[in-house]
């Protein structure tokens, strides 16, 4: 009898496992998979702790206002954000900005406008409708400040990137259940903060820079045209007086990773929703399938 109950138990349990464990899968999606495992590259790629990591994740609204001010003080010089609406930035789920200072911020930018009726191309300050405007014109324009480097615009950087991994996800296969089980898709973020932090001014013994290049222990090949961005010694100081290269690395991925899925926060609340619903059912669908089974003898 007891057996029995158990083995209902743990059918049940086992159940509960798939269905969530289907789920993560489909959160996870390719980050997942990707990001699967592979300690023997991924020591230079640190896990860091994310506030929207996890299936409770979400952003911190503070964080993300000192990352806008770090891309827009230090990154927007040289990357755009075209993806990203002024009128982004004030709304729920990101940096929060009260929409005045927002209206106030689009001002200072030029947009290009027009024909008007003269059939002219015109200036005007910018409005919450406009995207945030790029530091260049055009490709050809960035490139030729950047000694022939393209910087790509930032908008949806921390998907476009994934930790790296030279060694297949099968050969550490608890990481890679970590990774479904937790729904780990912070990969992009883990790589932009790596990325900003780990410029080395003199790369290991036997390893030549070219001309132009910085040698960086993140960036594939390690050799990148982006000078250091963010300074260990002089780092961007918050409106507090406070500021470290750390700092500012996480809270301009941060924003990064929030300018690539505005819709987390909303996201990760339906998946929340659609998982008590999962268990609901499997409840009910258990109760009734006693009903049903009851009369039938055995
Ligand atoms: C002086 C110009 C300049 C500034 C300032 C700058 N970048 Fe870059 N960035 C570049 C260039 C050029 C590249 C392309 C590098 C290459 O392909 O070698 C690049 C590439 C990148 C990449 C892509 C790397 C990859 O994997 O392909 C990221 C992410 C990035 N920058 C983030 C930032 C962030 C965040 C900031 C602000 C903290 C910043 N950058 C500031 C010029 C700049």
């Amino acid at each position: 009898m007891s057996n029995r109950i158990a083995k209902r138990i743990l059918g049940g349990l086992m159940l509960t496992i798939v269905a969530f464990s289907g789920a993560g899968v489909g959160a996870g999606t390719g980050a997942a998979l990707a990001a699967g495992g592979g300690d023997a590259a991924m020591h230079e790629t640190a896990r860091q702790h994310w506030s929207w990591g996890g299936m409770f994740g979400r952003f911190d609204k503070a964080q993300l206002q000192r990352g806008f001010q770090v891309y827009k003080e230090v990154c927007s010089a040289c990357h755009g954000l075209k993806r990203v609406y002024f009128r982004n930035l004030a709304e729920p789920g990101g940096p929060g900005f009260p929409i005045e200072r927002v209206k106030a911020l689009a001002k200072t930018y030029e947009v290009d406008d027009g024909p008007n009726d003269e059939g002219d191309m015109f200036k005007r300050p910018g409005l919450l409708s406009d995207t945030i405007v790029p530091p260049f014109p055009n490709d050809n324009a960035a490139r030729s400040a950047n000694g022939g480097a393209l910087p790509p615009d930032l908008s949806l950087i921390t998907r476009a990137r994934d930790v790296h991994t030279d060694v297949p996800f099968y050969m550490v296969p608890w990481n890679f259940l970590r990774n479904v089980l937790t729904g780990y898709q912070e990969g992009g973020a883990d790589y932009t903060y790596a990325l900003l932090v780990q410029y080395h001014e003199t790369p290991p013994k036997g390893v030549t820079v070219a001309e132009g290049m910085y040698y960086n222990a993140t960036f594939p090949g390690n050799q990148i045209a982006m000078p250091p961005p963010l300074s260990k010694e002089d780092p961007f100081k918050y409106q507090d007086g406070s500021g470290t290269i750390e700092k500012n690395a996480a809270d301009v991925t941060a924003f990064l990773a929030w300018a690539a899925n505005p819709e987390l926060e909303q996201r990760k609340k339906m998946g929340l929703m659609v998982m008590i619903y999962m268990l609901i059912m499997t409840i009910l669908l258990y109760l009734a399938k006693r009903r049903i089974w009851a009369k039938v003898e055995h």
